[in-house]
């Protein structure tokens, strides 16, 4: 296996944000108590920040994620460093320049709105900082389909393909690479894993909180370009996609790709929109807001496999829990022998992918007695708790180090937005529904005739 160079430098444009204090700092700390992370970190923000204030912060951040650990944080912080400068301003990266001297491999990360991608590309590009780099990229990606291509024309500009890391931190999630090895480890599954056996597939991400006060970014995406575009359409991807036919990253890559061209774009009678109840009042939120913070698709995938399945994607704020299932349900026998005390369509695979990492398989099981009388049991085939690494500590590790397997090639990035793109903005009317409730009424017009949606519940905890 030929081994890429490591990255011998992370440059972090945008450290001052939301993402980092919620994601990337937990995510430094992690890697240094790996042993993999000991390169400079250079952050770069327009505030007017000293590297002691950036220490500080991300101290904040790591009390309030989880607990510092002095050993690593002592570390972290001598490896930290900031730069503050306006991302217009050639001086900037003057500066930064300056700052890599002795470095031949740097990596940015931009984590930072994709309006200024170019411009920081450009200004890495003029300054002579982009020679032998790779650069990360934050979602979302684009807006749209034009969007997403025009930027990826800005990027290929700068960086060639294999240098270009767009990160989708799902991909780094635990339970989602379970998806994956669960499906392609095991032989029982594969002959059922079809349009014969399945009869639909659920996928449902649901979050108790709101916008956190993000309402600015939010109303700029929206449910639809936050989280569907990317993670839900991702995660499908993974349930209903081939197996690769090679073991390096780009056969990975390639079948992905196949299926998301099978995804058909999405019609307005496909969607419904939903809009939390004080969703207007929160901060940077306009008075009329139109956007999303909840939406129920149906998809189809025109592949031999899926023809004529069903794929329902649900994703919420302000929803009865947290979390993250997925459902594929069976179709039921051919016929009843016994009689009917269950649903005809008992049986079925229930992937919980966050916050617990549960496989469980729903069957029936003939209860004690003379009767020939079943009982609904679910036969949990994994359950882990916890020794999760933070994605992004996984996903900034694989980068450093060249490994693009984990990371969103351009055309995945364009195939699905081809998906999304006819129901984007106000096609579909939206729905006011009350916090702590599973959406708008209407969102079960999209399950109708199949069995409704299945609502996520509390896990009970069991052992292996
Ligand atoms: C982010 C979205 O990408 O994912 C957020 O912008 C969402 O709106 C978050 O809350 C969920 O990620 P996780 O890892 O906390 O489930």
């Amino acid at each position: 296996m030929i081994t890429a160079p490591h990255s011998d430098a992370l440059i972090i444009f945008g450290i001052t944000g939301d993402l980092a204090y919620r994601k990337i700092f937990p995510a430094l700390q992690a890697m240094v108590q790996r042993g993999e992370l000991d390169i400079p970190i250079i952050g770069v923000a327009r505030s007017d920040w000293t590297s002691d204030k950036l220490r500080n912060r991300a101290r904040e951040s790591l009390e309030r994620s989880g607990g510092v650990d002095p050993g690593a944080f002592a570390k972290l912080s001598a490896q930290l460093r900031y730069i503050q400068g306006d991302y217009q301003n050639a001086d900037t990266y003057g500066r930064l320049r300056q700052a890599l001297s002795g470095v031949a491999r740097p990596l940015h990360y931009l984590a930072i709105p994709p309006s200024i991608f170019g411009v920081v590309m450009q200004g890495l590009a003029k300054a002579g900082c982009t020679e032998n780099a790779r650069v990360i990229v934050e979602k979302p990606f684009g807006r749209d389909l034009a969007s997403a291509q025009e930027l990826n024309r800005t990027l290929l500009e700068v960086f060639p393909e294999s240098a270009v890391f767009r990160i989708d931190h799902y991909l780094g999630k635990e339970a989602v690479q379970n998806l994956l090895y669960f499906r392609f480890a095991n032989t029982f599954l594969e002959p059922i894993w079809n349009r014969n056996y399945v009869d639909s597939v659920q996928i449902t991400m649901a979050e108790t909180f709101g916008v956190q006060g993000r309402g600015g970014f939010y109303e700029e995406v929206g449910a639809i370009r936050d989280v569907v575009q990317n993670h839900m359409l991702e995660v499908m991807a993974l349930l209903a996609m081939d197996a690769p036919v090679g073991h390096d990253p780009e056969s990975m890559r390639a079948e992905k790709l196949r299926l998301l061209h099978a995804v058909q774009p999405l019609r307005t009678d496909q969607i419904v929109r939903g809009q939390f109840r004080g969703y207007r009042e929160e901060e940077a939120v306009a008075a009329g807001s139109r956007v999303e913070t909840f939406a129920a698709l149906r998809l189809q995938i025109d592949t031999w496999r899926w023809a004529g399945v069903p794929f329902y994607i649900r994703a919420g704020k302000c929803m009865p829990i947290t979390a993250i299932e997925v459902m594929v349900r069976l179709k039921g026998p051919p016929l009843a022998i016994f009689r009917a005390s269950a649903p005809a369509k008992s049986n079925y695979f229930r992937f919980r992918l966050s916050p617990e990492v549960v496989i469980s398989a729903g069957t029936l099981v003939k209860e004690p007695g003379e009767e020939m009388r079943g009982k609904a049991t679910e036969l949990v085939a994994r359950h882990l708790l916890d020794g999760e690494s933070p994605p992004y500590a996984r996903l900034l590790s694989d980068a450093i180090r060249g490994d693009v397997s984990l990371f969103t090639s351009r055309e995945s990035v364009e195939a699905a937005w081809r998906v999304i793109d006819p129901i984007l903005g106000n096609t579909a009317p939206i729905a006011e529904y009350e916090p702590g409730t599973w959406g708008p009424a209407a969102a079960a017009k999209i399950v109708a005739g199949d069995e409704g949606w299945h609502d996520p519940k509390p896990e009970v905890s069991k052992p292996c």
